[in-house]
């Protein structure tokens, strides 16, 4: 039977539902149908819905499907049914917001290329190291590994990532004040309800950064006030009213220098001075490349940083696994969110075990020499080929920032498209209140491609620079 469009003669008029025979049966059909009209909001709040009989007719179907396809949707309260004024869509049906442009830092472009920073190279995901991992640490797991277990997170993943950053952040860990979370930006999320409950206002944040970020702070009712900067960086002796200071020290995200020692001192005496905190955004901080890693800025004071680490650059942001190392005084108020519960105990069990077996070395070993290489070569195929255009900020990381001549910004974003190149410009990362700009620049992922892309992306990338 082909599929049946119906536009009922009983109060329906103008709303097509869309029904599959071949689906899932017909009930199933209209009550999807039924839903996903109230859901849009093309049957509006109160609209009397026609008889069961008149709907059936119009449709060719039984009478009682149409009656349990409304007694489903009645059960689940998204219509109402009253002796005397029929069916009718209840009031509280509340339509869903209309769908919300993705911002194109986390677009998936359609082109063959992209230098989008973000993301590491996913394609070197270590499957079978991360599969023996899980494998080993499943087997190992005692059975109440599987209850819902400590708010914190596995005791296992706490320890090993305790001892994993202080050896190789110099974070000063104890796994008693350590906790796991999905990701970087879910870390943010919780340590928001804990600043506005500590009685802050705003979150002082870099004028560069990453507006999903910010847009979190926001609908998590804090205001953000990005900090001014200069030739050497953020400046951060002065955060004004704000109650906590967000940061990415030791790689500045995106201008991507390293927070000067001067100026780590000074945002620690201001925290020491008015009670506030300071997040530590260590996002990309194992790839360091000229030299050893600055170590972690909480090591200046345990007591006022939270630091937030992530295993999106390190491994995959599709695992949304990241960690917190948090003063005491803040455990309490991230612990009552279950936070480490919103982390599938296989994946956590699974880094502990990559941690304490020596995998994640291993591998962050070999993508630091794989991102170095790359961008060695970025260097390079610009001093040959584009030699108006500067790599700046320290070698780190997976992305960098290419400064471009004054005015040309959208222009090579645009040349960049017509190359099937992916890449977005400095503009886009600015805070909207902040001063200062740096001049005209694309931020370049070198991280993103995938090996095989990685020669083609960088000849679209210099046909594209002027
Ligand atoms: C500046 C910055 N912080 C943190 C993260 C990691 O975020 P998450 O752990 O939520 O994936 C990223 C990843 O893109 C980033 O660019």
């Amino acid at each position: 039977m082909a599929e049946r469009w119906a536009t009922s003669r009983g109060g329906l008029q103008g709303i097509d539902l869309h029904l599959d025979p071949a689906g899932p049966g017909l009930r199933r059909g209209l009550t999807d149908a039924l839903r996903a009209a109230v859901r849009t909001g093309r049957l509006s709040p109160g609209t009397r819905l026609p008889s069961s009989r008149s709907l059936a007719g119009d449709l060719g179907i039984a009478r009682n499907t149409v009656a349990d396809a409304y007694a489903d949707l009645v059960a689940e309260g998204w219509l109402t049914a009253r002796q005397g004024s029929g069916t009718r869509v209840a009031d509280r049906a509340v339509p869903a917001p209309p769908a919300r442009p993705v911002s194109p830092g986390r677009a998936p472009g359609r082109l063959p290329y992209s230098l989008v920073p973000g993301s590491p190279d996913l394609a070197s995901f270590p499957r079978a190291e991360w599969l023996k991992a899980t494998r080993r640490a499943l087997t190992a797991a005692p059975h109440d590994a599987f209850g819902y277990g400590d708010p914190r997170g596995r005791p296992e993943l706490r320890t090993a990532l305790a001892d994993y950053l202080a050896r190789v952040r110099g974070v000063r860990a104890d796994p008693e004040h350590l906790v796991v979370c999905a990701g970087f930006a879910h870390g943010l999320r919780l340590l928001c309800d804990v600043l506005r409950a500590r009685g802050a206002g705003t979150l002082a944040v870099e004028s560069y950064g990453l507006d999903d970020h910010w847009d979190l702070v926001a609908r998590a009712g804090l205001r953000t006030a990005p900090l001014p900067f200069d030739a050497s960086g953020t400046r951060t002796e002065d955060p004004g009213e704000a109650g906590a200071v967000l940061l990415s020290p030791a790689h500045q995200f995106p201008l991507g220098g390293a927070l000067r020692p001067e100026r780590r001192a000074a945002v620690v005496d201001w925290a020491r001075r008015t009670g506030g905190l300071i997040l530590e955004d260590d996002y990309d901080g194992e790839f360091r490349y000229d030299r050893q890693p600055v170590g972690a800025l909480q090591d200046l004071d345990p007591g006022h940083v939270v630091y937030l680490g992530t295993a999106s650059k390190a491994l995959a942001p599709g695992l949304r696994l990241g960690w917190m190392v948090l003063p005491p005084s803040v455990v309490p108020g991230v612990v009552a969110h279950g936070a480490g519960r919103s982390v599938g105990v296989v994946e956590q069990l699974a880094l502990a075990e990559f941690l304490t077996s020596g995998a994640y070395d291993r591998h962050v070993r070999a993508a630091r020499l794989r991102y170095r290489r790359r961008r060695d070569a970025l260097v390079e195929a610009l001093a040959e080929r584009a030699p108006d255009v500067h790599v700046t900020g320290i070698a780190a990381g997976l992305h960098a920032v290419l400064r471009l001549p004054p005015g040309t910004e959208q222009t090579v974003v645009q040349a960049a498209t017509w190359q099937g190149l992916a890449v977005l410009g400095l503009s886009r990362f600015r805070h909207p209140d902040a001063d200062a700009t740096p001049g005209d620049g694309l931020v370049v992922g070198y991280g993103t491609p995938p090996d095989h892309a990685w020669t083609g992306t960088l000849e679209a990338l210099c046909r594209a620079l002027p």
